[in-house]
């Protein structure tokens, strides 16, 4: 770590009951390689907590990600919000004040990357929370008919009726049922996934990263199927957010390989 002194900024991340967080290592590498001053640090926060400190800790730190529970939450406390994170309704990163989804960016990013245009797919999305939101908006908008299928209907319904609101196509399903598919698993689980539905995509997008070859990575794998791990988005929306604090970041695979030669990823 670089020498702290009075001019090192404060960064960090706050959700709840965050302990497995990886966010500190990514970014207090990435400050060091960078040459910035500055500490990222994890705040655990209960609910009691985050309503006493949020205004203070926004006043402090010069940047912050927010995680579950606090992604909606945290908006009535900010100044503003770009045009995306007003749609999708959450955020998971705050510069001076002002909110960003770089959940969105990195899914957007990396699909242009690895895949390309999705026009004439159809995306199944299993979850309605954060991920799938931010996830549902980054593929609507590379050009993929949203499905989305929830354990609890009425958050797939809200998910689908904001979608709609904003100029989109969606649906709520039980049941994955066409070719030509993205597959996304945006739950903690990801066995939720059939494995028949897995099959049939032509790209597979798993949220969770630990392991990094989930079950769902390894049929998309075993299948050639394209897929993008949760690892990748996990550093790719790292990155995004040191864009929007430094206009400047870390190439993904440097903190990748830093993350496995830590064993802090298997
Ligand atoms: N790789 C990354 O950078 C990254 C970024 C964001 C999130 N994630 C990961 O993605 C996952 C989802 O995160 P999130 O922020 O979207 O969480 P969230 O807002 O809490 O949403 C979780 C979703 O998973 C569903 N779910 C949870 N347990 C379930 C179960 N046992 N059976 C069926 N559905 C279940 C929930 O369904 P209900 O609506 O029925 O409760 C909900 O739709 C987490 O594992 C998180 O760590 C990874």
């Amino acid at each position: 770590m670089l020498e702290i002194n009075y001019d090192t900024k404060i960064f960090g991340v706050i959700g709840k009951d965050i302990k497995y967080t990886l966010s500190p290592y990514i970014h207090n590498f990435s400050f060091n390689l960078l040459g910035i001053n500055a500490v990222y640090l994890v705040f655990d926060l209960s609910e009691e907590k985050f309503n006493k400190a949020i205004n203070s800790l926004l006043e402090i730190a010069e940047g912050l990600n927010v995680t579950i529970p606090y992604k909606e939450k945290v908006i009535a406390h900010l100044n503003g919000m770009d045009e995306i994170s007003k749609k999708i309704g959450a955020v998971n990163t705050i510069f001076r004040k002002n909110g960003y989804n770089t959940d969105y960016i990195a899914v957007k990013s990396l699909v242009n990357e690895k895949f390309g245009n999705l026009s004439g797919f159809n995306c199944y999305i299993y979850g309605a929370g954060g991920a799938a939101k931010a996830s549902s908006y980054a593929l609507a908008e590379l050009g993929c008919f949203i499905n989305i299928i929830n354990r609890t209907k009425s958050r797939a319904i809200e998910l689908v009726e904001n979608l709609n609101k904003n100029g989109f196509n969606a649906l709520v399903k039980e049941d994955c049922e066409d070719n030509g598919l993205v597959i996304v698993n945006a739950t903690p689980y990801s066995q939720i996934v059939p494995e028949r539905c897995a099959k049939k995509a032509n790209l597979v997008i798993d949220f969770v990263y630990k392991p990094v070859e989930t079950d769902l990575i390894k049929i998309a794998r075993n299948n050639n199927i394209s897929f993008i791990n949760g690892l990748e988005i996990l550093v790719r929306q790292a990155m995004e957010a040191e864009k929007i604090w430094f206009n400047k970041s870390v190439p993904d695979e440097k903190i990748i390989e830093y993350l496995y030669a830590r064993k802090l990823v298997w």
